[in-house]
């Protein structure tokens, strides 16, 4: 009914009934769905840590769009519908990192760790998009991404490897 929230993460079914008008969609996945791979980092929009994967059918081209949202700035709300993926479902230490992933660690391109998902969720999104990206395409889509360690060379690096 009209009282209900439907959407869906990481490919599974998400309902929320009466959900809070006032809770962003970071919350509700740190708080609700635990999926606390997504972090938070200042909240509001400036920093790129809580970068998560928003899909939607554009119903001109009949295509799916992907594009990438800071979840902090996101209304819970505003997902109705919508297919969200965190980095949980991008891959993991039991069913298997994605190439993104795993770049970033054989070129160590992390120090504390707390920006990580949101440039591997950054650089996936690029990739969903578009498979064949230059190395400026690649600069692009992580220039929202802010890595307080200034470990931002091997991070780039890493990702350089995907441009053709
Ligand atoms: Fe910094 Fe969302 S927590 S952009």
């Amino acid at each position: 009914n009209g009282d209900t929230l439907k959407f869906f993460v990481n490919g599974r079914m998400v309902m929320e009934r009466e959900p809070d008008p006032e809770a962003t969609l970071l919350q509700f996945l740190r708080r609700k769905l635990h999926l606390t791979g997504t972090k938070e980092g200042c909240g509001h929009g400036g920093c790129g840590s809580c970068t998560v994967m928003v899909s939607k059918l554009n119903l001109d081209t009949k295509k799916i769009i992907h594009y990438s949202v800071n979840a902090c700035l996101f209304p819970l709300c505003a997902a109705q519908g919508l297919a969200i993926t965190t980095v949980e479902g991008v891959g993991n230490t039991r069913t298997g990192l994605h190439d993104v992933q795993k770049k970033l660690i054989e070129s160590q391109g992390l120090q504390c760790g707390f920006c990580t998902p949101g440039f591997v969720m950054s650089m996936f999104v690029l990739l969903r998009n578009n498979p064949t990206p230059s190395k400026d395409d690649i600069e692009k889509a992580i220039e929202g991404n802010l890595c307080r360690c200034t470990g931002y060379r091997p991070i780039v690096e890493a990702f350089q490897e995907f441009a053709q």
